[in-house]
């Protein structure tokens, strides 16, 4: 008897949000599309949401100026070059990032393409990166595989989600080679993990390169490059303020720049360049890395995207959204079926310390068996609530959450020449994939509480699953 008042005390335990008045205000000034088409958005890892102002701001920008295609002297083309310097320039300021070149890609997957196609991997070269990667890291291991150099994936613990700090560092000195390079998230894009930041020091000081994926830490949380400064950095610009799409940057560390061996030429990227000669002279800086004509009507929004943010201020973004994830972890721990049996299981760390703004979970039926990711995105579409499932292109998370062996790995992948994620899953018949939650700068309490009698609104019933 104690024990359930204890339960129902619990279930209704709230957590006051920080900042909620500037937030609210801010959702009814800049996000009012969501609570016109009663919207409830919980992706933000997926994407975030621009405002009505960074709009407005750009289209009055168009809209009063004529651009042309840079690097000219006539006046369209010296203003297009002008705003795309301006924005390059707040960029490295916002990153703290002087010793920096700053690239302009067309996101993070374009960043990390560049690193994987220009470091030296070769026969003297090794790749070493964590399990938990997006697979756009993921991707650069066949780069190096190719060039005949090794490359090796540092483990999760099952437990909490996190990378030993002692097995990383024995990983990282026991590799003799001349080009090491190591690669990992700053955060999470699933777990919402931050990795420790310090062992970018530590792995240069044992002679790696490293390559720091920031695209999922950089919309919450503040990245000082003079504070920690790893050899290249990913970033895609529509996680931190939503608009434009189809712009990132590699940011490279100016000593780590001639590492990079770019292998063509391209229009933007040489001094010079010859025909009856076959021979080109590579720009020295950033240039060389961006091919053709830049996206120059879409940059100049990119400093006006980061003006907004530091008007909210990421100190105040990133307490609002722990308090948000303190509210909804509060109150799911104890949301459970009638006989005791917990409703989701939420993986990672049990605390949920340094998790940022990221929640995956899984859902379970009142017999305890796991209710399938898609059947659970399905029911949520029907209530307009946008989350994500399946594995979030970072298969090691997922192979890691749900215990998959390399053995049973290797059979599925070498009894065929294609496959798909669904048909994996059949084959293996287990469980695979997450729901996962992300909350950023227009969520609201009501988002939260939505989402919360969703939960609610399935207690109790079966749902038919593939396990
Ligand atoms: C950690 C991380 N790295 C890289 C990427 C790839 O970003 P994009 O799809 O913008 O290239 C993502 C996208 O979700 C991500 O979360």
């Amino acid at each position: 008897m104690l024990k359930s008042i204890l339960k129902k005390k619990k279930a209704t335990e709230t957590v006051q949000l920080a900042h909620d008045e500037f937030f609210n205000d801010l959702r009814t000034k800049n996000y009012s599309r969501l609570d016109k088409d009663k919207h409830v958005y919980l992706d933000y890892t997926g994407g975030n949401l621009y405002s009505s102002l960074q709009i407005e701001k750009h289209l009055e920008l168009l809209e009063n100026n004529t651009f042309g295609n840079p690097h000219s002297t006539n006046p369209s083309s010296s203003l297009s070059t002008n705003l795309v310097a301006e924005a390059r320039k707040k960029v490295i300021d916002f990153f703290n990032a002087e010793d920096y070149y700053c690239v302009f890609t067309s996101n993070a997957s374009g960043a990390l393409k560049i690193v994987g196609e220009c470091y030296p991997f070769d026969a003297d070269g090794h790749f070493l990166l964590f399990a938990d990667n997006h697979n756009s890291v993921n991707g650069i291991r066949e780069y190096c595989k190719k060039a005949g150099g090794g490359f090796e994936y540092v483990p999760m613990n099952v437990e909490d989600l996190s990378v030993s700090s002692e097995r990383l560092t024995e990983q990282l000195k026991s590799v003799d080679k001349k080009n090491k390079l190591f690669a990992y998230p700053a955060q999470s894009n699933v777990s919402g993990i931050k990795h420790d930041l310090n062992w970018i020091s530590m792995a240069r000081d044992l002679g790696w390169d490293v390559l720091l994926d920031a695209a999922a830490f950089v919309p919450t949380s503040v990245l000082d490059l003079k504070k920690y400064s790893p050899n290249y950095v990913s970033i895609s610009f529509y996680k931190i303020f939503g608009y434009p799409t189809g712009l990132g940057c590699l940011l490279i560390r100016k000593d780590s720049f001639n590492k990079l061996n770019k292998k063509w030429f391209a229009g933007g990227t040489v001094n010079l360049a010859s025909v009856n000669a076959p021979y080109h002279f590579l720009i020295d800086n950033h240039e060389r890395f961006e091919n053709g004509t830049v996206n120059y009507l879409d940059i100049p929004a990119l400093k006006i995207g980061l003006e907004y943010i530091e008007s909210i201020g990421m100190k105040r973004l990133n307490e609002r959204v722990e308090s948000m994830m303190d509210y909804l972890y509060t109150n799911l721990k104890n949301m459970s079926h009638s006989n005791g049996v917990n409703q989701v299981d939420i993986f990672g760390h049990p605390q949920r310390k340094n998790t940022g703004g990221t929640m995956i979970m899984c859902f379970k039926n009142p017999d305890g068996s796991k209710i399938g990711f898609e059947k659970i995105e399905e029911l949520t579409n029907q209530k307009k609530i946008s989350l994500r499932s399946g594995c979030f292109c970072n298969p090691g998370l997922d192979e890691t959450n749900n215990c998959l062996t390399n053995e049973e790995l290797a059979n599925y992948f070498e009894s065929r020449n294609s496959g798909s994620y669904g048909e994996m899953i059949k084959y293996l018949n287990k469980m695979r994939g997450a729901t996962r939650i992300s909350v950023g700068v227009a969520t609201n309490q009501n988002d939260l509480d939505t989402f919360l009698s969703f939960v609610k609104s399935i207690k109790d019933k079966t749902i038919a699953s593939i396990v």
